[in-house]
């Protein structure tokens, strides 16, 4: 384990203060997130699983939005290398005296913060944090802008899976339009040389989305064949104002993965889902549970690029 530390300590260091999104990393920069993250799986296989690497370090953990897997991977995290955390909950917080968003942050740093975790429905707002305080900035996903931890944990279990990202083809599918997930993956994935295609129904498909260098398709069932790893989006009926689709059962007949698409696919096909999932809508049971779905395995990663990121810009803060 000694030498996997000293190979972390000997990362090239990192040129950023914030981590804002994919759409603005080279994909040396997201490379070396992987193989970092890859480093830190190698050490937690082993027996002992906290490092000290970021002693004398605070993260604040700002969740103005709900979350399960990526605020208590965050925390774990930032402990396992040795940092102290904050958490921040907006519903208990002085928000509700009328402080602002930005008062709320920087009175929090003032207690010496060094690296800011933060989630908002609003597209923008950790770029606005990263505007105004000293700390590095982490987007845990802003609205339907990017979750840059996520695409990496995503693009980390397909390399996992697959063993490589150049060449392969991955469907994105669902819901498109309100997807912070996709619009991470599309930009991690098409850097490292993946063909990305963005399938579901067209009212959940932005046009502009062909911009970003993807294939639009409305027929899932007419891709499968071609595809070497499908991530199921979450239909986000907490941003759709009106009906997209005429209803669920629909959506999971044209959509979802099920037993029978998954005999038309390929024999290796990677099945991926960032969750939280819907079971019986975007995968049935059998699917989740079955042997080509990756999702506990996306959920171990997160830990391990989350500890990717917050060492990288730990090192940059000077910690
Ligand atoms: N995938 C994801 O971001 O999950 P949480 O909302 O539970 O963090």
């Amino acid at each position: 384990m000694t030498s996997i530390v000293d190979e972390i300590k000997k990362t090239a260091p990192w040129h950023d203060r914030h981590l804002l999104g994919l759409e603005n990393l080279s994909a040396q920069q997201i490379t070396t997130i992987l193989d970092l993250a890859d480093k830190f799986g190698a050490i937690a296989e082993g027996r002992s699983k906290k490092l000290d690497l970021l002693s004398g370090t605070v993260v604040a953990n700002l969740f103005f939005e709900n979350s399960t897997r990526t605020k208590t991977s965050f925390n774990i995290a930032a402990r396992r290398l040795g940092a102290d955390t904050v958490d921040f909950s907006a519903s208990s917080s002085s928000l509700s005296k009328g402080e602002t968003f930005i008062d709320t942050a920087l009175t929090i740093e003032a207690m010496g913060v060094d690296l800011v975790v933060c989630r908002h429905q609003t597209p923008g707002a950790p770029h606005l944090l990263a505007r105004h305080l000293r700390a590095g900035v982490l987007n845990a996903g802003d609205g339907t802008h990017e979750h840059p931890t996520q695409g990496l944990l995503d693009i980390l279990t397909i390399r996992q899976k697959l063993g490589r990202i150049e060449g392969l083809t991955v469907a994105m599918v669902g819901d498109i339009r309100h997807s912070r997930v996709a619009r991470s993956n599309i930009h991690g994935l098409t850097k490292l040389g993946a063909k990305v295609i963005v399938c579901g129904p067209a009212t959940l498909i932005p046009r502009t989305i062909s911009q970003l260098g993807v294939e639009i398709a409305y027929n899932l069932d007419e891709i499968l064949p071609r595809v070497d790893c499908v991530n199921l989006l979450r239909v986000q009926f907490e941003r759709q104002r009106g009906a997209f689709f005429p209803s669920i059962a629909e959506y999971a007949h044209l959509f979802g993965m099920n037993r029978e698409r998954i005999k038309r696919a390929k024999d290796d096909l990677l099945v991926l889902a960032p969750g939280p999932i819907n079971r019986g809508v975007e995968l049935t049971p059998d699917v989740a549970d079955g042997p080509h779905s990756a999702i506990l395995n996306q959920v171990s990663n997160g830990l391990l690029v989350r500890m990717a990121c917050l060492y990288l810009l730990a090192r940059k803060a000077g910690n």
